[in-house]
């Protein structure tokens, strides 16, 4: 079966729209992250510490205890090259930089996103540890066997061609290097009234089943791969997270005004509802060249 199961190039659609990555709900407003900076009473450009920027520069599952998973499980230390593919802001590189004092190699995709990131890095005093690349994994020129491990979170279901994003990533990697990712999968088929969701609100590019997700790290060359499901705690934090964003309505209208509030208000109880649904899925992934 194909790998991407849901690709829609509404170009070709009468009455659609074609739709960017950067339309996504998540990132149209990424501007909310100077917004909590000067809610927590900082300048424009003086210095941050890295932990003042966790809750809310981790855009993923579980924020920072997602990260301490990876640490533990590849046993990342100070020596450890570390490369993350599709950074964000550059939270979790932050946070491995900061806590763990590794090198990381953060790749992001989006301008204004790379621009933030290595804005806040450098604010951090992290600049001498994280190097912050913007492009794109299916063709950015990636070193061969450079990097000890490739982590990732929440990236891999927006691009097209898994199978040849896996074969780049196990290249870079040096022979037993390790690779941990975080992503969402298909459990069930989604309905045809959620199908716009998917493709819209959480740009789902490339969502599978577990099976074929461990099926393309094995076929990209990595070894020992194991595959294990996140939903349910994610379901919970999702829910959750929809919860607490209305709860504080008030607060986050005052914050970041009412059209980025009514967005991310939509984002996050579409989000939870197709984990309700029991289509959507959440996967931690994890492999060794
Ligand atoms: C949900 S965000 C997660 C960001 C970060 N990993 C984190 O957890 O905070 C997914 C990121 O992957 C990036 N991305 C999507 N496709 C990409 C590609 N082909 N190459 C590099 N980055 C990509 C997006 O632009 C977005 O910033």
């Amino acid at each position: 079966m194909a790998t991407t199961l849901l690709w829609r190039n509404f170009d070709a659609q009468a009455g659609d729209f074609c739709m960017s990555i950067e339309a996504m709900p998540l990132y149209v407003d990424i501007e909310r992250i100077d917004n909590e900076i000067r809610e927590l009473g900082r300048d424009e450009d003086g210095p941050l510490e890295p932990a003042e920027l966790f809750p809310f520069d981790q855009i993923h599952y579980q924020g920072t205890d997602a990260v301490e998973r990876a640490i533990r499980l590849l046993g990342l230390d100070t020596v450890s090259r570390v490369l993350e593919i599709g950074s964000g802001v550059g939270g979790p590189a932050r946070y491995l930089a900061h806590t763990v004092g590794c090198r990381v190699t953060a790749l992001e995709l989006q301008d204004r996103l790379h621009a933030i990131s290595a804005r806040l890095t450098a604010r951090c005093g992290l600049g001498d540890r994280v190097t912050h690349l913007r492009g794109d994994a299916l063709t950015y020129p990636l070193p061969e066997t450079a990097f000890d491990a490739v982590v990732s979170w929440l990236a891999i279901h927006h691009m097209p061609e898994r199978p040849r994003v896996l074969a780049r990533l196990a290249r870079t990697l040096r022979p037993g290097g390790r690779i941990y990712i975080e992503d969402l999968s298909e459990r069930a088929p989604f309905t045809a009234s959620d199908l716009p969701d998917v493709t819209r609100t959480i740009f789902g590019v490339t969502l599978t089943s577990a099976d074929e997700y461990v099926r393309d790290l094995r076929d990209a060359g990595f070894v020992d791969v194991a595959a294990t499901d996140m939903t349910s705690d994610w379901q919970a934090f999702a829910v959750a997270r929809a919860r607490a964003w209305r709860d504080a309505r008030d607060r986050h209208v005052r914050v970041h005004g009412q059209a980025t509030y009514g967005r991310l208000e939509r984002f996050f109880f579409t989000v939870a509802h197709l984990f309700e649904s029991g289509s959507l899925g959440g996967l931690g992934l994890i492999g060794r060249t």
